[in-house]
């Protein structure tokens, strides 16, 4: 995915399809890394959750890594280069690093721009990278099990991935199988949200650990 010149114009054009539905998911659950220390975001776009985090988690410093430099150099504007980020400009597909380093990891919309193998690979890392007992935010896109709700998510999924293709170059045709891939490495939800009919969630994850009786939580 490329998204270049594209950047400049992605507020006003996710603005024009959605109002700020997208942003109240990217918003909904930040508070909840309010007390971390060391967060990784991938895919972090224009800085407008970054610019949030820096206010909310005022001890935290983050990893940011994005593979657009236009993104990068919008985000810097927008959080006016604070010395508690630090950009890396690489393809996270490619990045790895030692276990259990962040207690806070954020992907907003960015797991769907990959297919699921892809997608299985990064999110088995980033639980790796994700200490015991941290909080993992993920914002996406959805397609509700049946009725009207799912025929509307797939419209406007399929309409996305036609969009960004021909736009940016985006591979991916289809959303991967997030929920599944994360409950395979190892992850729980602890909150979910929908909005626009289940179109887009907001949901916190968390590594398994057992009960004190030794049965796995499970999931809203
Ligand atoms: C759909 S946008 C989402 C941006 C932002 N997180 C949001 O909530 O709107 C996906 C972002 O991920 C970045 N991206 C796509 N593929 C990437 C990759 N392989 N490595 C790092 N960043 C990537 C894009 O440059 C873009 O900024």
């Amino acid at each position: 995915m490329k998204v270049g010149r594209l950047a400049r114009w992605y507020r006003w054009i996710e603005y024009a399809a959605f109002g700020r539905a997208l942003e109240r998911r990217r918003f909904a659950f930040l508070p909840r890394l309010a007390s971390a220390k060391r967060v990784l975001i991938l895919g972090e776009g224009d800085g407008r959750s970054l610019g949030r985090l820096l206010a909310l988690a005022p001890s935290a410093v983050f990893d940011v890594v994005e593979l657009s430099p236009e993104m990068i150099s919008l985000a810097q504007g927008r959080t006016r280069n604070s010395a508690r980020v630090k950009f890396s400009c690489q393809d996270a597909r490619v990045v790895s690093g030692p276990a259990a380093q962040y207690d806070g990891i954020v992907t907003h919309f960015f797991l769907d721009c990959f297919d699921e193998d892809e997608a299985r690979h990064l999110i088995a890392q980033l639980a790796n990278a994700l200490t015991p007992v941290g909080n993992w935010l993920v914002s996406e896109f959805a397609i509700p099990a049946k009725g009207w709700r799912r025929l509307h998510a797939r419209i406007w999924i399929g309409a996305m991935y036609r969009f960004f293709g021909i736009t940016t170059g985006l591979r991916a045709r289809a959303l991967p199988p997030i929920e599944m891939l994360m409950r395979e490495a190892g992850m729980y939800r602890t909150e979910r949200e929908q909005a626009r009919a289940g179109l887009m969630v907001s949901e916190v994850w968390r590594h398994v650990s057992p009960t004190p009786f030794g049965v796995p939580r499970t999931s809203p």
